[in-house]
C-alpha cells in the first residue's frame, strides 16, 4: 500500500487521489440564477442524496483551486437560495463538460453548452429539458470549510418538486438502462452506467445469513469460488442438512434422467447457457468415472450462485463430501 497524510502533499496531489479513489461519483447539474437574472449552469461531482425525509442533497462548489475564488454557483446560491440539479445522462456528457468551462459571470451557460432551459414551477431557476431527472430545490445552508485554493463548500439543499421522464420508468423505478447515466471517476474518465456494468445484488433484507465462518473449509479454500461467491454462500439463514442435500441429488437425478450427455464439452455447453441443474447432471455422471474430480460440482454451485440460487448452490457444493 502507499500511504499519505494529506498534511504532507499538495493539495492538487491529494485532490487528484481524492477523485480516483471516491468514484464513480453522480453528478449534479446545476442551473442557479444570478441576482440580476443571468442563468448559470455547471456540473458538480462532489455531489449525493442524503435522505428522503425531507428530501436533502448537497453537493459542493468548491473554492477554485488557481486563486481560491467563489464559483458563480456558490454566489449564485448564496444569493437567490434556489437551483434546480439534475441527472446527466450519456447522450449530454459533452454539453455538461462544455458548461463547466470558466465562462464570465454574466454568461448565460445555457447558450454556450446549446443546453435547453425550460421554467421550473417553485423556484426561479430554469430546468434544463435534456435531463430526464430534474429536482427543485431551496438551499438550506452552505457550509464552508475553510478559505483556499480547493477548500469546500457544503451546499445542502432540500428538494421541493422532481421531474422525471415517464419514458426512463419501468415497474415504479427508475431503469438505469433506460436513464443511462454518467459518472465522474479520476483525471478525465467518465463512466456510463448501462449494459454489463449494471449488476443485480441481492439485499440480504431480514434474512441473517450464516457468515463466512461457517462455511466448511472444503469449500473456502477451493479455487473455483471468489470471494463474492463465498459471500453468497455466507448470506443463507441456514445450511442444508446432509439429509436434505441426498434428497436433493435424487429429486434432481429423477427430474433430469432424459440427460444422456456425459462429455466435458457438453458441461461446459450447458455453462454457457447458464443451465446450471444440466450442469449438476452431467457432473454427477462425470463423477461416476473419476470420483476425484469434484470440480464439476464446483462450478455448477457457482453458476447457480451467479443465478443466485443459493440452496441449489449449497446443495451441489455439499455433495463433494456426500457422494460415494
Ligand atoms: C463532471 C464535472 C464535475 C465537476 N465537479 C466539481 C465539483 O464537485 N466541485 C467543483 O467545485 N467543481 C467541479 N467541477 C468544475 C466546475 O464545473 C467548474 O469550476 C465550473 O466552471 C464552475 O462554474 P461556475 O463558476 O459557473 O459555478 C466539475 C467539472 C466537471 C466537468
Amino acid at each position: 500500500m502507499l500511504h499519505f497524510e494529506p498534511k504532507n502533499i499538495s493539495v492538487p496531489e491529494l485532490h487528484k487521489l481524492l477523485l480516483g479513489g471516491v468514484a464513480p461519483r453522480p453528478i449534479a447539474l446545476v442551473s442557479t440564477l444570478s441576482k440580476d437574472g443571468i442563468p448559470n449552469l455547471s456540473p458538480f461531482s462532489f455531489f449525493n442524496a442524503f435522505g428522503a425525509n425531507p428530501p436533502i442533497i448537497a453537493f459542493s462548489p468548491a473554492r477554485r483551486g488557481k486563486d481560491a475564488s467563489l464559483k458563480d454557483t456558490y454566489n449564485n446560491l448564496t444569493d437567490t437560495k434556489e437551483c434546480v440539479v439534475q441527472s446527466v445522462t450519456y447522450s449530454m456528457v459533452e454539453q455538461i463538460s462544455l458548461a463547466s468551462s470558466e465562462f464570465s459571470s454574466n454568461v448565460d451557460e445555457f447558450i454556450k453548452s446549446g443546453l435547453t432551459p425550460i421554467k421550473s414551477n417553485l423556484v426561479k431557476p430554469f430546468r434544463v429539458k435534456e435531463s430526464p431527472f430534474q429536482m427543485e430545490c431551496k438551499l438550506l445552508e452552505m457550509k464552508n470549510y475553510g478559505e483556499k485554493g480547493g477548500s469546500a463548500n457544503l451546499a445542502v439543499c432540500e428538494v421541493i418538486k422532481l421531474h422525471i421522464k415517464k419514458e426512463v420508468m419501468k415497474d415504479g423505478n427508475i431503469e438505469p438502462n433506460l436513464i443511462d447515466l454518467v459518472s465522474r471517476m479520476s483525471a478525465n474518465y467518465y463512466c456510463r452506467a448501462n449494459g454489463e456494468s449494471i449488476f443485480v445484488v441481492e439485499k440480504p433484507g431480514s434474512n441473517v445469513g450464516v457468515g463466512f465462518d461457517n462455511i466448511p473449509e472444503f469449500i473456502k479454500k477451493s479455487d473455483i469460488f471468489s470471494a463474492n461467491d463465498l459471500a453468497k454462500f455466507a448470506g443463507i439463514s441456514s445450511i442444508p442438512t446432509i439429509e436434505e442435500v441426498l434428497k436433493f441429488k435424487t429429486k434432481i437425478e429423477k427430474e433430469h434422467y432424459n440427460i444422456k450427455l456425459t462429455l466435458e464439452k457438453d458441461f461446459f455447453e450447458y455453462q454457457n447457457l447458464n443451465d446450471y441443474k444440466s450442469m449438476l447432471i452431467i457432473s454427477l455422471k462425470l463423477l461416476k468415472t473419476n470420483k476425484d474430480d469434484k470440480k464439476y460440482l464446483e462450478y455448477s454451485a457457482k453458476c447457480a450462485l451467479q443465478n443466485n440460487d443459493k440452496e441449489f448452490a449449497w446443495k451441489t457444493a455439499l455433495l463433494q463430501e456426500n457422494i460415494s
